[in-house]
């Protein structure tokens, strides 16, 4: 893929300039087959930051990042960890619905990383109008636009590092020196055999982030 970076405004107004810029996006194929573009959204004077994955089928169809049971899940844990969920702005690190049709159903698929890395602009161009102080990235999808390809969430979840110190890449906007974490997905916790303790892991992961910005 060419990648995002051409529909990328070089002096974006703001949030809402670059949102309806990336409604054009054909940075990668997945423009093709989704039904839209779907960007972040909440505070744009947000401490904290949230990466998903990727829109979900709900998403997709509302336009709307976490909209759907994981992102119900989410501001569940957001919540008891002790994070003002107003004050939070989430998004994710693809924002085309990658699927595949087996008959009528949509059924989801893992962004691969040439959807990773042709999606990043967007993500370091949000950062660079947000500046948040903590961006805590969600599954290893997020983990790995954050941190790169070897970045292992089971290794090094709750883990607070300096970004982008690890993860230059050309053409990246400039971007004051930030945290960032990994945790668990939402959605891993909804698929897990053990949900209690994987939602007790994801909670602890976030009280991290809450200590981080308090
Ligand atoms: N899962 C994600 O990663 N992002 C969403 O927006 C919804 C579900
Ligand atoms: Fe552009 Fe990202 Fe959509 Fe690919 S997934 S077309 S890079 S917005």
């Amino acid at each position: 893929p060419i990648g995002a970076q051409q529909w990328v405004p070089a002096h974006p107004d703001g949030l809402d300039d670059l949102k309806e810029a990336a409604t054009g996006c054909e940075g990668c194929e997945l423009y093709a087959d989704a039904t839209q573009t779907v960007f972040g959204r909440g505070d744009a004077h947000a401490r904290i930051v949230f990466v998903g994955e990727q829109p979900g089928d709900v998403e997709d169809q509302h336009g709307l990042p976490f909209v759907g049971p994981a992102g119900r899940l989410l501001r569940e844990a957001v919540d008891e960890a002790g994070i003002d969920a107003t004050g939070v702005y989430i998004t994710n690190a693809v924002k085309h619905f990658r699927f595949e049709m087996r008959g009528k159903r949509r059924i989801h698929q893992t962004p691969g990383p040439a959807h990773i890395a042709a999606c990043r602009p967007w993500l370091v161009a949000e950062f660079s109008l947000l500046k948040p102080e903590l961006v805590v990235g969600l599954g290893a999808t997020a983990a790995k636009a954050l941190f790169g390809p070897a970045f292992r969430v089971t290794r090094s979840r709750g883990q607070l590092m300096p970004w982008p110190a690890a993860a230059q890449h050309p053409g990246d906007f400039p971007v004051a020196e930030i945290r960032a974490m990994a945790t668990i997905h939402p959605s891993a916790v909804l698929r897990a055999d053990d949900r209690d303790g994987a939602y007790r892991g994801l909670v602890d992961d976030l009280r991290v982030a809450q200590g981080a910005v308090a």
